[in-house]
């Protein structure tokens, strides 16, 4: 069993903290905010210590590995320091998305863990489902053919009005990284950026994307929309089939060219137990234990978070500089 620890007490800590509470390779021993009042309300729920900085958390209690769950500047800026502190204290790491507002930044935290020899972890939390389990597998088997195209679209309602490029830091790891996760590495990036006369921040984006494995990609985002009916939506097309994956984890359907017949997974209300967006933290959460456990590396690791984090910034040179930014250029040759 893994001894954790949580820093950042907000929601999503909070939520981190639940799920260790409930999954049985974990045992969660404390927690940390700068805010006296969070930490001890999560210690308070968990029924475990609390502390109110970092370093005499990291003297004061055995632990195997940490999430660091704090916010900042485009929800990440403040993921840097406590990161670095927990890796340099030899912790295995789980920081939330974005891996961090500032590419330099995130590189360093990617490289400390290695020199470390620790794991770091991105919450690339949409990628950790079955039904995306299941469509990757589709295509490794070849029921797609060769992977064409990627449509995909993620739009909520955010109306936070903070720095110019909030939307795409704070939300488009999530989509960019599901991207990723079905059609590998992206070599080049080009971006149109809007938004609607009530807002300020650039709260629309098409982002376009040619990938390594010359498949083309684009990602409609917004935080400019109503998340009542549904807020993700990924379609990829192949020589051979394409298949839709609606709403992370709702509905997957396959359609093969040659067939009438669509094979479909839907999400069904008679499952065990309570279903809900929370169920990709649990299953996220959980397999970042597994690997530990196991010593293994980890999926939804740093380097894939850097390389997310990679692309939205790409497309922010993009948008600025009106051309087409290769990743290279950004994060040099891939090793
Ligand atoms: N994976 C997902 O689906 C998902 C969804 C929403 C938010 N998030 C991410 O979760 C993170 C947290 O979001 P939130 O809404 O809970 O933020 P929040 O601002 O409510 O909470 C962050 C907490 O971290 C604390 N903190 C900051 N620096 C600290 C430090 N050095 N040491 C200890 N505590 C520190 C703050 O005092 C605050 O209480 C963000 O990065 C956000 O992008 C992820």
């Amino acid at each position: 069993m893994l001894r954790v620890a949580v820093v950042g007490c907000g929601g999503i800590g909070n939520t981190h903290a639940r799920q260790y509470a409930q999954d049985p390779l974990a045992k969660l021993v404390a927690c940390c905010d700068i805010l006296r009042e969070r930490a001890d309300s999560t210690a308070a729920r968990f029924g475990v210590r609390a502390y109110y900085d970092l370093g005499e958390m990291l003297r004061s209690e055995e632990v195997d590995a940490v999430s660091v769950t704090t916010a900042g500047a485009d929800n990440g800026a403040d993921h840097y320091e406590p990161t670095l502190r927990c890796l340099d204290a030899g912790k295995h790491t789980l920081v939330e998305k974005p891996i961090c507002n500032d590419l330099a930044k995130a590189k360093e935290m990617v490289a400390r863990a290695a020199q470390r020899g620790v794991q770091i972890g991105v919450d690339l939390n949409h990628r950790f489902v079955p039904m995306a389990e299941r469509a990757r597998t589709w295509i490794a088997e070849g029921r797609l053919g060769e992977v064409l195209l990627c449509n995909m679209e993620l739009w909520i309602g955010n109306g936070n009005e903070s720095s110019p490029w909030f939307h795409l830091r704070a939300l488009h790891s999530h989509s960019v990284d599901v991207m990723r996760y079905f059609c590998g590495d992206v070599r080049r990036v080009s971006a149109f950026l809007a938004h609607s006369s009530r807002r300020a921040i650039w709260s629309n984006c098409v982002i376009n994307m040619e990938f390594e494995n010359g498949c083309l990609g684009g990602l409609f985002g917004s935080y400019e929309a109503a998340p009542r009916h549904g807020i993700e939506r990924c379609e990829v097309l192949g020589t051979r089939g394409r298949f839709v994956l609606d709403n992370v984890m709702e509905d997957l359907q396959l359609y093969p060219h040659d067939s009438d017949e669509i094979v479909r997974h839907r999400w069904s209300m008679m499952g065990p137990g309570p279903r809900s967006f929370e169920e990709t933290f649990r299953n996220r959460i959980h397999r970042w234990l597994e690997q530990l456990d196991r010593g293994e590396p980890v999926d939804g690791s740093g380097e894939e978070g850097l390389r997310a984090l990679a692309v939205i910034e790409a497309a922010i040179v993009s948008f600025h500089e009106r051309r087409a930014v290769e990743i290279a250029e950004l994060l040099g040759p891939r090793a």
